[in-house]
Order: C-alpha cells, then sequence, then structure tokens
C-alpha cells in the first residue's frame, strides 16, 4: 500500500549543506533515509513521518543559498528555501528539535494546522532567544483533515522579516483526499511562491528600504525558491498542484495559458467536489490545491501572475521595491507536456463539508490604519493596535461564532484566524455559495466578510490578525483567548 512510502522517514537534501545537516541528524538517532526522486520544480528536502512519528532537526540560520542565478544571504531553515517539506498523516506525533541560530529570536507557527496552541506546540508567544534550542512535540488529531498547511516564524514585530529573509515551508497532512483514485493518480508537485529583495552582494535589503505600509514585496519572484522553473504536465492526464502563498505581503493572480484549474482544496482541505476556475487569487498565507487537464496541443505553457490592485495609501501605494503586480503579468513557472500513456479524469467528489450550525454569539472587527503618537503609522483592529497584554476576543470552547469583518481602510486584508478554520457566510451580505473551510480570507477595502467558526478541542490564548505580516507587526493582530 502506499502507507508503507508514507510512513517512509525520507530525507532528501537537494542543497548540499541540506544533506549535511540531515546526515548529521540521522547519524545520532540511526533513523532510516531514503531519497525521494527529484523533480525540477520540487527538489528541496522532504521528511515524512514513520511509523506514527514526524521528528527532524530544525536549524534557522542565515545561509548562502542560489537565488536567481546568484548567491543570496537568505534566512533559512535547514539551509534551504523554501524549508523542507514536513509530511505526517492524522494521528502522528511530531517532535522538532528546533534550534534558532538567527541573530534575533524567533518561534515556529504551525499556520491551519489544528492543534494545540499552547505549551511546544503551536504557540506564537514562546520566544526563543539566538543560541537557544526548543523542542516542539504535538500530536496531528487523528481526525484532523489532509491538506496543505505550512510553517513559519511568529514573533510579533519580526514576523515580516523573518518570512521575507525566506523562513517557510510546507507542512501537509496526507490523509482521505490523497486516497481518491483521480488525486491519487494525478502528478504531484509543490509551488512554494516567495519574493525577495536583496542588494548587490546578495544581502537582504534593510526593512528601511521597504514599503512598510503597504507591505514589503521583494523584486525577486520566485517558486521553491527559484525564477520561472519548469514543470511536466503528463499528457492526457493530470497534474495536481499544491500552492502556498509564503510572501509577506504579494498577492498572487494565478492564471495558466489554455488550462483552466479544477480547485480541489482551500486553506482546510478538500472542497466537496472540483471547482473549474481560470484565475485563482492566492493572498499571502493561502494554499490551493488545483488539478490540471493535459488535454490541450502539447507544448509549453507559461503560469502567470496577472496584475492586482491591493489599494494603498496615496504616494504610498505601489510599494518602492521594483516590481510590483499592479501592471504587467509575471511568469511564475513554465509548465510543459511530457508524454504519457493512459487518460485520467477529473473526480466527481472529494469530501462531504456540511454547514455549520448557528452562531451562539456574533462579533463585529472593523480593520483600519491611523496614526499612532508613539510609533507612528499603525494597523488597528477596532481601533487598537496589538497589546501583548490585552484579551481582546474571549470566546467559549464548543461554540460557534460569526465574526462580521468589515475593511474600512485603503487597502485589502487577508485576515487569517489561528488554530481553527472557519466558513465563510457572507460578502457584503451576499450569502457565500461554496462550502469550504479556510483559515485565511480576503478582506477587500470597502468591503464586509461574515465567517462562522466553531472553536474545537483546545482552550488557550492564540492570535488572528492580518496576513500582510507588516500590517500584522504595525498592530494588525489582536488576542483571542479560548475558555474551556
Ligand atoms: Cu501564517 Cu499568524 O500566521
Ligand atoms: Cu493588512
Amino acid at each position: 500500500m502506499v502507507k508503507i512510502n508514507r510512513r517512509q522517514f525520507i530525507a532528501l537534501g537537494a542543497a548540499g549543506v541540506g544533506t549535511a545537516l540531515v546526515g548529521h541528524w540521522l547519524g545520532q538517532e540511526t533513523i532510516s533515509s531514503q531519497p525521494l526522486p527529484s523533480s525540477s520544480a520540487s527538489a528541496f528536502g522532504v521528511y515524512q513521518s514513520r511509523d506514527g512519528l514526524l521528528e527532524l532537526d530544525i536549524i534557522a540560520k542565515e545561509n548562502p543559498v542560489n537565488l536567481a542565478g546568484r548567491q543570496a544571504y537568505l534566512l533559512t531553515y535547514n539551509g534551504q528555501v523554501p524549508a523542507p517539506r514536513l509530511e505526517a498523516q492524522p494521528g502522528d506525533k511530531v517532535r522538532l528539535h528546533f534550534t534558532n541560530n538567527l541573530s534575533q529570536p524567533t518561534n515556529i507557527h504551525y499556520h491551519g494546522l489544528h492543534i494545540p496552541v499552547t505549551g511546544n506546540a503551536d504557540n506564537v508567544f514562546l520566544h526563543i532567544k539566538p543560541g537557544e534550542k526548543l523542542t516542539y512535540e504535538f500530536q496531528i488529531p487523528p481526525n484532523h483533515p489532509a491538506g496543505t498547511f505550512w510553517y513559519h516564524p511568529h514573533l510579533h514585530g519580526l514576523v515580516a522579516e523573518q518570512l521575507f529573509g525566506g523562513l517557510a515551508g510546507l507542512f501537509i497532512v496526507r490523509g482521505q483526499l490523497d486516497e481518491i483514485p483521480e488525486v491519487k493518480a494525478a502528478k504531484e508537485e509543490f509551488l512554494v511562491l516567495q519574493d525577495f529583495a536583496v542588494d548587490n552582494n546578495g544581502r537582504l535589503i534593510n526593512s528601511a528600504h521597504m514599503s512598510l505600509m503597504m507591505g514589503r514585496e521583494g523584486d525577486i519572484i520566485t517558486a521553491n525558491g527559484q525564477v520561472n522553473p519548469s514543470l511536466s504536465l503528463p499528457e492526457q492526464r493530470l497534474l495536481r498542484l499544491r500552492i502556498l502563498n509564503a510572501s509577506p505581503s504579494r498577492f498572487y493572480r494565478l492564471s495558466l495559458e489554455n488550462h483552466s484549474f479544477y480547485q480541489i482544496a482551500t486553506d482546510g482541505g478538500a472542497l466537496n467536489e472540483p471547482i473549474e476556475v481560470n484565475e485563482l487569487l492566492l493572498i499571502p498565507g493561502q494554499r490551493a490545491e488545483v488539478l490540471i487537464k493535459g488535454d490541450r496541443q502539447p507544448g509549453q505553457y507559461r503560469l502567470l501572475n496577472l496584475p492586482y490592485d491591493r489599494g494603498g495609501m496615496g504616494m504610498m501605494g505601489g510599494g518602492m521595491m521594483g516590481r510590483n503586480n499592479r501592471d504587467e503579468p509575471i511568469v511564475l513557472v513554465t509548465i510543459s507536456y511530457e508524454d504519457q500513456g493512459q487518460s485520467l479524469s477529473i473526480p466527481t467528489q472529494l469530501a462531504s463539508i456540511s454547514a455549520l450550525p448557528e452562531p451562539q454569539t456574533v462579533r463585529s472587527f472593523e480593520l483600519n490604519h491611523g496614526m499612532n503618537p508613539a510609533v507612528g503609522m499603525a494597523f488597528l483592529i477596532n481601533g487598537e493596535a496589538y497589546n501583548h497584554d490585552r484579551l481582546d476576543t474571549q470566546v467559549q470552547l464548543d461554540t460557534v461564532e460569526d465574526w462580521e469583518i468589515t475593511n474600512t481602510g485603503m487597502m485589502d486584508h487577508p485576515f487569517h484566524v489561528h488554530n481553527n478554520a472557519f466558513q465563510v457566510i457572507s460578502r457584503n451580505g451576499q450569502p457565500e455559495s461554496l462550502l469550504a473551510w479556510r483559515d485565511t480570507v480576503l478582506v477587500p477595502r470597502g468591503e464586509t466578510v461574515r465567517i462562522r467558526i466553531p472553536f474545537r478541542d483546545f482552550t488557550g490564548k492564540t492570535v488572528y490578525h492580518c496576513h500582510v505580516l507588516d500590517h500584522e507587526d504595525l498592530g494588525m493582530m489582536g488576542n483571542l483567548m479560548i475558555n474551556a
């Protein structure tokens, strides 16, 4: 069965440095490893759980990395950009031996995973100083949905800077969706989208030179750490792309020449059935899974990032750093046909998401920005900038709430809630017909989005925030207490 393969703890160091680190760890702990076949666009490290355990060393450090054909000094997990891909299954235990070799404090957030928010799990209040170690340990609940999740730093004030340095990796939970025959037979590829800004010496450009109000964007736009890598699409078959927007601010409006996307999953896992779309807007923090049919004239097709205007503040708009995707399409990946036999069709049924019960509580949140006499421009939720010591929202475990989020500002804000996925109920009063689990939703300027969240399984303090991470660092975050 496929499960055997999944349970193997597999380590592949595409970069030499990655291999050395992995080898070191494996040597100490006598965990067997086996390389995965590499493919052009996903040649980075992969670790899979074995016998119910995913265990590895993760070291955050600055490291020379090949970026767009040049050496750049990026912030990495295990020397790699993007970071190693982690894969586990529902019910698995995860143990990550983390070392902070950065020059700043940091921590790790497991974006989208439904796991404890306290202790050494998805606790964004941990503060791991330079040189310190911490072992993250948690279990993926046995009923956790399969999906495309990710991990990145989450120390308030430094999140945008550390993510923009490169610290981000996929965390895949394999389960039911992966067993659907057509999905299983599809060729699977991963796309981690990141943008970077480095100077002529390959050093990260200082935040003082970035447009923090707009949210920093870089002019080097990468998929899996490469500029315009190639992928192959099997003729008459299906390509399954699992895409993550790991950029701190950049929006990706994706379109593949002459092909549509059959979206099969959102942030929180499978949709009930595939939906055919020509464009896919992926805002910071979001993931999507799509199937692409290789049923066109064999050849090369470009995956484009189309222009998108996410607003701005007068002269602030547009960002100061190089290419912004307001005006011109940018080629992200080139996809070429490869010869294959036997055709494959799009599956019909994927999951059975049901609508949530009516909420016990309805709350309103207003997103805006303003001047804070102490720090200058601040990004606000309900008129207040983030305060570590204030509890902004207290909810009761095992209840369902509706949150009505209104953006009265001049820029679009991707709203993200930690720990519990939600369903979008309406946009500007218009009921949402698509049933889907999400953890990040776009609240465009001038608009209102209503989401419905069930608070399940875990109590404790966590956060919700704008996923334009400069906005988060500049105050657009609130503390959420889930009470027993
Ligand atoms: Cu991906 Cu609180 O973030
Ligand atoms: Cu924002």
